[in-house]
């Protein structure tokens, strides 16, 4: 009998470590033959650590499983899919995951994450064998026929990026993906590389066949030792299995990659940053340009690109872009992994099309607020993204319309809050975080957070309220068109989305909320 018991970061807090052990044990003691499987999370993380037992109707699942519920469990049978009261029938079955539209997280949970044998036979790998027939040129088409568009935040057309590269001649050239997932409320680059590493090596691949790289780096953030973990076995059993190296499938085609452990500041995620500590020196944001994809790392011309934009690459290659093109909205085509965190009932992930609206995320798949009362403004894409009134929860989830409102969709992470939250404090909160983690390259962002956390500080006293109000706005647009990189460049989103929606918890008269 297979049980999977997941080894996903979410799922070992919980204790899925703890209940691998014990279940192992109490089934030698009661003489059956189990065999486990650690998996990746299905992203149903209130109920982790989810246990499933594959049965011959399909996986059955069972969570958040403690080990004292262990006995019972056996009692009841569970072996065989048994009701119990933590049983949620077929995993594929439970609405959460039933309704998602899943293209890059498909395998994440259902596979082995480190064994080639399964990523096979869940379609990996198919893409990778379709490129190393493929003319570079004809790759880079592919992926722009997709829509694809970088998903770590800023939504640049990774067909434009790969042709840029693909352009410039070079003795070496690098793909890196930046895995420095800072962003407060996210946790979709983790859950692929926990859950489906090899996806990630497959993307990585495909990205040197086709701008002409022979190199590639993960680099990871240092609080992920467990996608650390996944990710060098999964590249040292690609590489037995002869999918990295020299001569990748006896095509001639060379293709290697290493993972790098990040430095432990937000600043490393931006990618200059990113580059300049790959290097081994202090993560300090460059100037653009030159573009990475011109001169990036050591000099050379550079694809950098987030772990799920990279991820999503080989179910373009294996399905052709028109199929995931088909996906989504005006221009913004595919899928994006929602992460729903916060004050939500049911946190976890949700990959959808485009144009799904934050209602329908909140409400039919959060379950809305955890502590019961009403949800009150949520935050999407990240600490540098703007918080959403109710008013504004029924525009659908699309680069386009989100920047209309002067909201991002960014990296796809929600964080809910109810209606106890006070939006001065979050707008105060907003400035902290860009004073701690600046790198100080530059003025606007530098001095301008901490005066900014001063003058909220102030405006939170009700002190000479009129003046300190305009100034926060003129510091604000200062940092805004005045900053180096997006971490200046963009706090005033919560800062100015929590003054406009949220006036009264600045002490103003009402204007906007509904
Ligand atoms: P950007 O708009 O400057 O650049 C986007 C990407 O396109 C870069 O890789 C850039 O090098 C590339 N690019 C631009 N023009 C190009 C051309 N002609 N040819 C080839 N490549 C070209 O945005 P940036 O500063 O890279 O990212 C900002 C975003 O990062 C924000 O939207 C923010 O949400 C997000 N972010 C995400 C975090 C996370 O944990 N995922 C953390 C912090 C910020
Ligand atoms: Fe550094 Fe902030 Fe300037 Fe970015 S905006 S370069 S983090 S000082």
């Amino acid at each position: 009998i297979t049980v999977y018991v997941p080894r996903d970061t979410a799922a070992v807090a919980m204790g899925a470590h703890e209940i691998a052990q014990q279940l192992a044990a109490q089934a030698q003691e009661r003489g059956l033959d189990v065999q486990i499987v650690r998996n990746g999370s299905r992203g149903l993380l209130w109920l982790e650590p989810m246990v499933e037992v594959q049965t011959a109707e399909g996986r059955v699942a069972y969570g958040p499983v403690q080990t004292e519920d262990l006995p019972g469990l056996f009692d009841a049978g569970f072996l065989q899919g048994g009701a119990h009261k933590l049983c949620h029938g077929l995993t594929d079955a439970i609405p959460y995951l039933k309704n998602q539209e899943r293209l890059t997280f498909a395998r994440v949970g259902i596979i082995d994450p480190v064994s080639v044998a399964d990523y096979q036979a869940c379609g990996g790998f198919e893409g990778l064998s379709k490129a190393l027939a493929m003319e570079p040129a004809a790759i880079v088409k592919e992926v722009t026929d997709s829509g694809l568009r970088g998903r770590g935040g800023a939504a640049f057309p990774t067909g434009i990026k790969w042709n840029t590269v693909l352009n410039t001649p070079a003795q070496q050239k690098y793909i890196v993906c930046n895995a420095d997932e800072g962003d407060s409320g996210t946790f979709s680059d983790r859950m692929l590389m926990e859950g489906d590493p090899l996806c990630l090596v497959e993307g990585m691949a495909i990205a040197g066949l086709a701008v002409g790289a022979t190199y590639g780096y993960i680099y990871v953030r240092s609080e992920y030792p467990l996608a650390v973990q996944a990710l060098n076995e999964a590249i040292v059993a690609a590489r037995a299995a002869g999918w990295l190296g020299k001569n990748i499938q006896g095509s001639g085609c060379e293709f290697d990659l290493e993972v790098r452990k990040a430095a432990g500041a937000y600043i490393c995620g931006e990618e200059t940053a990113l580059l300049d500590s790959l290097e081994g020196k202090r993560g300090v944001v460059r100037v653009k340009p030159p573009l990475p994809a011109i001169k990036g790392l050591f000099g050379q011309p550079t694809v950098i690109n987030n772990v799920v934009s990279l991820a999503s690459v080989p179910v373009i290659l294996a399905k052709g872009g028109a199929y995931y093109q088909n996906y989504g909205m005006g221009r913004s085509r595919g899928t994006l992994a929602f992460q729903l965190t916060g004050n939500l009932q049911n946190g976890g992930l949700v990959e959808k099309a485009f144009g799904v609206t934050l209602r329908e995320l909140l409400y039919d798949y959060g379950g809305g607020s955890a502590s019961g009362r009403p949800l009150r403004a949520v935050q999407v894409g990240g600490p540098l993204g703007a918080y959403l009134p109710e008013h504004q929860w029924d525009v659908p989830l699309d680069y386009e319309a989100y920047m209309k409102i002067n909201a991002m969709v960014g990296h796809g992470g929600l964080v809910a809050f109810d209606d106890t939250v006070d939006m001065a404090h979050m707008a105060q909160y907003a400035m902290e975080f860009c004073a701690i983690e600046s790198c100080g390259k530059c003025t606007p962002c530098r001095i301008g957070s901490t005066r900014g956390v001063e003058t909220i500080q102030k405006i939170r006293r009700r002190e000479d309220m009129d003046n300190h109000v305009e100034l926060l706005r003129d510091l604000c647009d200062t940092m805004f068109s005045g900053s180096l990189c997006a971490l200046g460049g963009m706090t005033p989103y919560p800062v100015l989305s929590a003054l406009e929606h949220f006036p009264q918890d600045f002490g103003l008269a009402p204007q906007t909320e509904q």
